[in-house]
């Protein structure tokens, strides 16, 4: 163990912020209200919390317990835990499923910066609907300035995390984080303070029952997954640098409590503004890249909501971004005892060439497609639906079933001197509600439970 010399996070704040700050991302103020939109609204609101507090918070608490308890990264925790096994392989799986994710996110992350500048450049005022759609299709579809934009991303990312952990990845998440609600609260603020804003309150907030169907639990579950960063050791890592004193519970519920707020309040900066200007809801994944433009256009000073909200997602992109970096840094750094900054160059290095080619996914290498996916959607597909559930899946299985109860309370509880009112019901959700849970979204996204019900009929 290398416990002594090893990076921690300066405050409880700091660490509170970064880790919120690996939560809080694209999964909230795009992927988010899209979701909520394709899965009938406010009832898809309402699972999603309950899953938030059922499914995340456990399976957050346990990620944070193996970090913090071994003091390593991903793959040396289990390295740690259980020497000899096979357990380890949870971390490997974590490490490389960081690797993929960031290779088609920092694609998206690098649209920001192009949307940053058009809108501040006046590029987007005085489209039509038509146009926002037809420019976004050419941007993306273009060679050079997506990739430009992709390597800028992961070079900002890059620089934050050679900077180190407390002065690179703690000291950025204290300026961003708070920073990016302002930005949201003031959206949000013009967003219901528009004509007609009630019937974008009433789609996000009151819930339509007849609307929850098993495939609206599943997606849930499966946003709750992606949302919190959990099942791929982000977690781990982040709680790797958490110091002897920091409380695991709190950190978790105010995590949780932190990821969730932005998303309900992307909501309400979103569906207002979408009724108010006769969008559908159900618009997907344009509901960011060419609707929201498009509204801002049409408000007074446009531009300046539109450079606003773009820098907004760029913030929240950058420090997950940080995060997914630093699962795969702490790794190689610590596994392969080469320096941090090497590790990083790797890591960089390894995702720009993962980037260019999503982002040419979208134009020349469109016709390039693996299993019907372009390279892009592959990795969006092997990451959130195969590997994170199944990451999250194991973590559930070995806390629940390997890890002694008596060291388990003793690290949450920090030996004693906190209370934990709820350890017995966390034990048994660990060990039989989300291990179950997680097999069904895993099941239901490779589309195995429709086969199998299909199969009885
Ligand atoms: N939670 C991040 C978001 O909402 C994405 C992410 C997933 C980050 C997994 C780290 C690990 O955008």
């Amino acid at each position: 163990m290398i416990t002594s010399e090893r990076a921690t996070f300066g405050s409880k704040f700091g660490a509170i912020l970064a880790t919120a700050g690996s939560a809080v991302g694209l999964g909230n103020i795009w992927r988010f209200p899209y979701m909520l939109g394709a899965n009938g609204g406010a009832a898809f609101l309402l699972i999603y919390l309950i899953c938030v507090v059922l499914l995340g918070l456990p399976v957050m608490i346990s990620e944070f317990y193996i970090g913090k308890h071994t003091h390593r990264n991903a793959v040396g925790a289990f390295k740690e835990m259980a020497p000899g096994t096979k357990w380890s392989l949870i971390g490997y799986n974590g490490v490389i499923a960081a690797f993929l994710i960031l290779g088609f996110y920092a694609v998206v992350s690098g649209w920001t910066i192009e949307y940053i500048i058009q809108a501040f450049s006046g590029t987007l005022h005085g489209k039509d609907a038509a146009s926002f759609q037809a420019d976004f299709e050419m941007f993306s579809s273009s060679t050079v300035r997506p990739i430009i934009w992709t390597i800028a991303f992961i070079l900002l990312t890059h620089v934050i995390i050679i900077s180190g952990v407390k002065d690179g990845i703690e000291r950025a998440s204290k300026v961003m984080m708070p920073a990016l609600f302002l930005i949201l609260i003031v959206l949000c603020i013009r967003s219901v303070t528009l004509p007609g804003a009630e019937k974008g309150l009433e789609f996000f907030f009151n819930p339509d029952f007849s609307k929850i169907t098993s495939s609206v639990v599943l997606s849930a579950m499966g946003q709750t997954f992606f949302s919190l960063s959990i099942g791929m050791g982000c977690l781990i890592t982040y709680a790797s640098y958490f110091n002897k004193t920091t409380n695991i519970q709190n950190t978790a519920l105010q995590v949780t409590a932190l990821d969730t707020l932005v998303s309900v309040l992307a909501g309400v900066m979103i569906f207002p503004a979408v009724f108010c200007f006769g969008i559908t809801p159900t618009a997907g994944p344009e509901l960011v890249f060419i609707t929201l433009p498009n509204v801002f256009e049409q408000l007074p000073l446009g531009w300046l909501w539109s450079v606003v909200f773009f820098i907004l997602l760029a913030l929240a992109a950058l420090t997950s971004t940080i995060s997914l970096h630093e699962v795969a840094t702490a790794y190689t750094h610590e596994e392969f005892k080469i320096s941090r900054t090497k590790a990083a160059w790797l890591v960089s290095a390894g995702v720009m060439v993962l980037g260019i080619v999503s982002s040419l996914s979208f134009g020349v290498l469109k016709d390039f497609t693996i299993g019907g996916l372009t390279f892009f959607s592959l990795l969006d597909y092997v990451t959130a639906k195969i590997m994170l559930p199944l990451g999250g899946m194991f973590i559930c299985i070995y806390v629940g079933y390997r890890v002694d109860r008596k060291i388990l309370k003793a690290e949450l509880t920090n030996e004693g001197t906190l209370p934990f009112y709820f350890f017995n019901t966390y034990a048994f959700f660990m060990k039989y509600i989300a291990p179950i849970a997680i097999a069904m979204i895993f099941l239901n996204e490779l589309g195995l439970i429709n086969k199998i019900v299909n199969f009885f009929q």
